[in-house]
């Protein structure tokens, strides 16, 4: 399945000057284990290991009642210091399964030009088409889950989550919402764009994801209207992530069926159990500034600090398990599909 989304910065250009603009930043990353103060609160061992960027107030609880997150972060892997977003990408963590059935993590890499620790994520932020209203910014305690860890059929996949099998850095089509089938020569990106509507009032629901939806026809790109029940645009959120599989790319190591070796880290051998959770951060109005301004990659309205200075924010591993060695199962004993 070949899906076509303009979401590259090359793509954006080839459109009206100042027709889009957008914010695109590098996020280090923070952490990686076994936390989902979304899904599981206050479990310190959370089903499946993640990767978090963003502020240091990460902890297994992040309850919005007690916890600030702009005031209790003291500081962020991302280069836009204004944004202590937490977001942690349960997309982020693969597996490669060997022959013998042992697990091995696959490194993570930044994008070109960003040196951020680790590969963390890249990040977007784009407002509506300019001239065709506003954008309004998440407002505090905004939380939201795209995708399913138990979606295991392309048609329960919103098109908006794929892979990308770099054939050099700079791929950006032939996206496919399931793992791809041949080694990719520069390695594996994934994409998670969230849905750009919201319902205009509630935060975080139970399911952290009815407040949301994608444009009820047309897409984003194509400044497709919002639903009824979700009249309320907001920015697109998207997120790069890119695993380096090139270690794993001789064929002779990939399973005598035919099949593919990575999995994710909660067991999912198809990929079409990718998602994404967001818990919105900023500081006070920067972000609803910084979406008004139509600011393009560079924000000067914002307060950032070189990717160096993102990279020495980090926070301790609390579960503090061996993740990265030849793994005899999953962390967490997650089962593997059969
Ligand atoms: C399993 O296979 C991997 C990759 O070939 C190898 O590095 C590892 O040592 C093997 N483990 C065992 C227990 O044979």
């Amino acid at each position: 399945m070949q899906l076509q989304l303009q979401h590259t910065v090359a793509g954006l250009a080839l459109l009206a000057p100042g027709a889009l603009a957008l914010l695109r930043f590098s996020c280090s990353q923070l952490v990686v284990e076994r936390l989902d103060p979304l899904v599981t609160p206050g479990v310190t061992g959370s089903p499946h290991v993640h990767q978090i960027i963003g502020g240091n107030s990460f902890r297994p609880s992040m309850d919005p009642g007690s916890l600030d997150i702009p005031t209790a972060s003291t500081c962020t892997t991302c280069t836009f210091a204004d944004d202590f977003s937490n977001y942690w990408e349960q997309t982020a963590i693969l597996y490669f399964q060997a022959r013998n059935g042992t697990f091995k993590r696959v490194p993570q890499k930044p994008n070109v030009g960003f040196e951020a620790a680790k590969g963390g994520m890249t990040v977007y932020y784009t407002p509506v088409l300019s001239g065709q209203g506003k954008v309004t910014a998440f407002k505090p305690g905004f939380r939201m889950i795209v995708g399913n860890p138990v979606n295991r059929a392309a048609s329960d996949v919103p098109r908006q989550l794929t892979f990308t099998c770099l054939k050099d850095p700079y791929t950006r089509d032939g996206e496919t919402k399931d793992f791809p089938k041949q080694p990719c020569p520069a390695g594996i990106m994934v994409n998670v764009r969230f849905p750009t509507c919201w319902d205009g009032v509630t935060l975080d629901p139970p399911d952290h994801q009815s407040h949301v939806a994608y444009p009820s026809s047309g897409t984003f790109e194509s400044n497709g209207p919002c639903p009824a029940s979700h009249p309320v645009k907001i920015p697109q959120l998207f997120y790069e992530v890119i695993f380096d599989t090139t270690p794993f790319n001789d064929k002779s190591l990939w399973p005598a069926d035919g099949s593919q070796p990575f999995v994710w880290s909660f067991g999912d051998k198809s990929g079409l159990g990718n998602h994404g959770d967001y818990v919105f951060g900023w500081k006070g109005d920067a972000l609803q500034k910084a979406m008004d301004s139509n600011c393009n990659i560079n924000c000067p309205a914002l307060k950032s600090q070189s990717i160096q200075q993102g990279n020495q924010c980090t926070v301790p591993d609390i579960v503090g398990e061996d993740i990265d060695g030849w793994l005899t199962e999953l962390p967490g004993g997650m089962p593997v599909d059969k």
